[in-house]
């Protein structure tokens, strides 16, 4: 369980970011998962993604593990075992993965440990208070067999920059001070250089640590006013405006989408994009240990 509010909702996630589970290709061929492999997915979201998993490594099993009540409900709901096009081999739990020692499940599993460890677009919110950081990379190292591999896609340092920085400005005229504005920012987007680093101080074999320039087109916004840029700003960015009065989140939003439209659009058709920048990594726990 997580003692953070939960911002998500997988209605949301769909209509406003529904490509996060979709632009996996690189990531999930670096996974390469095989039958009879058992995988955990870290901040699995809403689930399609992990029931991709599953079903390449079936008879295998696969642990989905996320903060969100709302993404695990829907996860349950549309691929947990005794759903409609639901797998056997895949479960999902309610955990807070900055406490994932916490998490009997994922660290005590039957046959001594995971073969692979997963993580998509998770790892920059789980990571984001250095009180916690290194442990979590600790645990993941610690639930994995010797030999087993610990595969992520995460943001990069500069990832959605120009949101990031709208976002800051736009709390601070709107009478938030500065570093309150800093310290609402809910990710934590390392270098290559520091991801490196800090697996190699929890104990793994770095094979490799990448970094992926991706603009990424925003979803249409839909009739009922969700999705699209405001759609993803409200709810990527909803611990930020939160550190905006009540009565004044409506214009910070306001401001922020104004600012970014101004740099994200397209001349040629309109279309909208933000600055993706994904860092990916595959890390090995040696068979030594
Ligand atoms: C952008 S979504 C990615 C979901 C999924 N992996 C995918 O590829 O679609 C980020 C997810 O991280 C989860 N998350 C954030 N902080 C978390 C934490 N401390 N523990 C577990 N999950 C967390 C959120 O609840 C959310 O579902």
């Amino acid at each position: 369980m997580s003692a953070e509010k939960d911002r998500w909702s997988s209605k949301a996630y769909t209509s406003a970011a529904s490509f996060v589970p979709q632009l996996t290709t690189t990531v999930v061929s670096y996974l390469s998962a095989q039958p009879h492999e058992r995988i955990l997915d870290i901040g699995c979201g809403d689930g399609p993604l992990t029931a991709q998993i599953a079903a390449a490594c079936a008879p295998g099993a696969v642990l989905g593990l996320d903060a969100s009540e709302s993404m695990i409900a829907t996860a349950q709901e549309q691929h947990g075992p005794g759903s409609e096009h639901g797998q056997e081999n895949l479960e999902f739990k309610v955990h807070d993965c900055t406490q994932l020692a916490q998490c009997a499940d994922a660290m005590e599993v039957q046959g001594g440990g995971w073969d692979k460890v997963f993580s998509n677009a998770a790892l920059h919110w789980i990571l984001r208070s250095p009180s916690t950081r290194m442990n979590v990379l600790a645990d993941i190292y610690a639930c994995l067999k010797p030999g087993g591999t610990f595969v992520f896609e995460m943001g990069g340092k500069g990832n959605v920059e120009a949101v990031h920085a709208a976002t800051i400005a736009a709390l601070v005229a709107e009478g938030v001070d500065i570093v309150t504005a800093r310290e609402a920012c809910p990710w934590f987007f390392p270098s290559q250089e520091w991801m490196r680093a800090a697996l190699g101080e929890v104990g793994f074999e770095v094979c490799k640590v990448e970094v992926e320039y991706r603009p990424t087109r925003c979803t249409e916004r839909a009739g009922d006013g969700s999705g699209g840029l405001e759609g993803w700003v409200r709810l990527m960015c909803a611990a930020m405006l939160e550190a905006a009065e009540e009565g004044r989140r409506e214009k910070v939003v306001r401001r922020v989408v104004q600012t970014l439209e101004s740099v994200v659009t397209r001349e040629e058709d309109g279309s909208m994009w933000l600055g993706y920048v994904r860092l990916r990594g595959v890390a090995r726990k040696p068979e030594d240990v």
